[in-house]
């Protein structure tokens, strides 16, 4: 029997959209609610404390909407609280991590992979010890990158100062690169990696001036297309499809997108149109209740 129902989307802003969209691509026929905690990003910055409040009180709204699956879009929400949610709710909840580990574990020849990520993220060693259980053999070079986040919710992927953003973030990892793409000496221990897996939805936003500063030797990996296939196959165990019509059921309902922002709605849909195109027209605002820090 099909189900209907959308599947819950959540991100701490506007990144969780690079998953929703190969969520689309993916699974075409199915219905989606998409939420950004745009007032309280970055939640990269925050306490652990602070992220599993806040996201937790955003799948909540979510879980209210009757979706029939919840998809944490943050890599530091997935990193946090994920235990925590699928003990919460009495639905599937897929997080991020576990589908960019596996995606990075699997792209590395020489058993080297860096991950770049929000400071929250690097603290837990969610994507260490994740990659490691795929493949013990694999080093794990850990670095966050708190200024990536913010350039993106501005909205600033090009132009000088995202170069040089970018440019300060990765350097400690990988090294300054010369002309080949070929790291300077003296090299930093991750200089040697040729994976990088970027462990936070936003990130995939910066791709082209990220693959330009790792250079041509270095894969680049996130968790989007990774996730978007593991959702479609855990709807498909689940018998959750909005697809799956047996004989005689009415032919599946068109779908629908609606995606939620505690911030602007139209700085969302401006924002989200500049990153996407005018793939997301259905904005509204969400009041989320303040919560004591
Ligand atoms: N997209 C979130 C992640 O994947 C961004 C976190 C933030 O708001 O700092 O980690």
């Amino acid at each position: 029997m099909a189900d209907p129902r959308p599947i819950g989307v959540f991100d701490s802003g506007v990144g969780g959209l690079t998953v929703l969209r190969e969520i689309l691509r993916r699974s075409p026929g199915e219905s989606t609610v998409y939420l950004g905690d745009n007032l309280r990003a970055p939640y990269g910055v925050r306490t652990d404390d602070e992220v599993l409040a806040f996201s937790t009180q955003s799948l909540d709204a979510l879980v209210e909407r009757d979706v029939k699956a919840l998809v944490v879009a943050c890599n530091t929400s997935t990193a946090v609280g994920i235990g925590s949610f699928r003990r919460r709710y009495d639905l599937p909840v897929l997080g991020v991590i576990r589908p960019g580990a596996s995606a990075a574990a699997l792209a590395t020849r020489n058993r080297r992979v860096g991950v770049i990520a929000t400071p929250a993220t690097i603290r837990s060693h969610a994507y260490f010890s994740a990659i490691k259980d795929e493949n013990p053999a694999i080093e794990v070079y850990e670095h966050a990158t708190p200024t990536l986040v913010p350039l993106v919710e501005a909205g600033d992927l090009r132009g000088p100062v995202a170069e040089a953003a970018v440019v300060e973030a990765l350097t400690p990892l990988l090294g300054e690169r010369d002309a080949d793409g070929e790291s300077i000496f003296p090299r930093p221990s991750g200089a040697t990696v040729d994976t990088l897996l970027l462990g936070c939805t936003h990130y995939p936003l910066l791709r082209p001036l990220i693959e330009a500063v790792a250079g041509q030797h270095v894969a680049i990996v996130d968790s989007a297309t990774a996730t978007a296939s593991a959702l479609a196959e855990l709807l498909d165990i689940n018998g959750l499809d909005a697809t799956a019509a047996s004989i005689g059921e009415a032919p599946p309902a068109t779908p629908t997108h609606l995606q939620l922002t505690t911030g602007d709605p139209e700085r969302f849909h401006d924002l989200a149109s500049r990153l996407f195109g005018a793939a997301f027209p259905d904005v509204a605002r969400i009041e989320l209740a303040v919560l004591a820090r």
